[in-house]
């Protein structure tokens, strides 16, 4: 069953922000393009963003703001971030920094790094939205994996409408173009990611030169075979973990272990797995064990974006 994209109306905002604090799925409309939003807060909710995507990977996703406020309490601003978002926002800027040390995001959202995107975007209907629900909303474009990136909530509805709970039809978006991605995370620069809408001119207008990403390749999250990887050594498709490593354990049949252990989904089911598995790697790495060993996890669905992420983790390092 395909859903019907429906006005934004109040109640239908209301709707969507209910929908949203379940853990749902709502399509909504910004000036770039339409965007597939969950409850930036929830791992569950941003582990469906990816299983009804269809992503092979875990590429770390947009939070979108109500303001400086909100942003302000996820990721930590310095000047620099401040006066790029007091020139560009609301609007098609997104501001790579680093994670507030209390930042209430999923980790699955950042994709297991130390940043976070952030965008307050110009458009009434996804404002109207954020306000309502009052958390960050983690969205990608509404299409499918490798897709285009959609305009109109048609494109939605043809791309992804079995797949969501609600879209909201805000009509044709104004850019048409995915927003501009800056990083300022280590306070200095302001090294571009992603050109989108607002260009480098503009952007050196406010804060001075631009550099280029190129080389940053921790930046471009996917693009390194290893990238966040845990301090100690992952081990993969391990049948049990030695008494000195941890063991990230799946599903139901797991064998007794007396280190640190944690399990995925002890139900096997994969979403819960992928809403788990940044926070849980973290969890075992803190203790500082020899190595972590990680159960297989089944290369179905979502398991391909798991065993993607967990392969970098596994990956010689440089
Ligand atoms: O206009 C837009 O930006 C749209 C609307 C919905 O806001 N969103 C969008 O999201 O295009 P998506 O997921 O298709 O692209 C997000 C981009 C990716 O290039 C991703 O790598 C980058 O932002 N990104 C997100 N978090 C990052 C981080 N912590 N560090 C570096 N890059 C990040
Ligand atoms: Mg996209």
């Amino acid at each position: 069953m395909t859903l019907t994209p429906i006005l934004p109306d109040q109640d239908a905002i209301e709707l969507a922000a209910n929908c949203l604090h379940d853990g749902g799925l709502v399509a909504f409309p910004t000036e770039t393009v339409y965007g597939l939003g969950a409850d930036a807060t929830n791992d569950r909710a941003v582990a469906r963003i990816f299983e009804a995507k269809g992503r092979p990977q875990f590429n770390p996703l947009i939070s979108h703001v109500s303001g400086l406020e909100m942003a302000m309490e996820l990721g930590q601003f310095g000047a620099l971030a401040k006066e790029l978002a007091d020139a560009f926002w609301p609007g098609p800027l997104t501001l790579v920094v680093k994670r507030s040390h209390a930042c209430p995001v999923s980790l699955l959202a950042s994709a297991g790094l130390e940043t976070i995107a952030l965008r307050m975007p110009n458009h009434v209907v996804a404002q109207g939205l954020i306000n309502r629900v009052q958390r960050p909303l983690a969205a990608p474009s509404a299409n499918p994996s490798g897709g285009v990136s959609p305009t109109t909530a048609a494109h939605v509805a043809e791309g992804l409408g079995d797949r969501l709970d609600m879209i909201l039809d805000g009509g044709p978006c104004e850019v048409g173009l995915e927003s501009t991605v800056v990083s300022v995370s280590d306070g200095e620069d302001v090294r571009l990611l992603r050109p989108g809408t607002i260009t480098r001119s503009e952007l050196e207008a406010v804060c001075g030169a631009v550099v280029s990403a190129d080389g940053h390749a921790i930046e471009a999250p996917g693009m390194l075979a290893s990238h966040y990887a845990p301090n100690s050594a992952v081990r993969l498709n391990a049948k049990s973990a030695s008494p000195n490593e941890a063991l990230l354990a799946f599903g139901p049949d797991i064998v007794p272990h007396t280190g640190p252990s944690e399990n995925l989904s002890p139900a096997g089911d994969l979403l819960e797995a992928a809403a788990n598995l940044f926070t849980m790697l973290r969890r075992l790495d803190a203790r500082q064990p020899k190595g972590i060993a990680v159960m297989p996890i089944p290369q179905a669905g979502i398991g391909e974006a798991i065993n993607d992420r967990l392969t970098r983790a596994a990956a010689p390092r440089s």
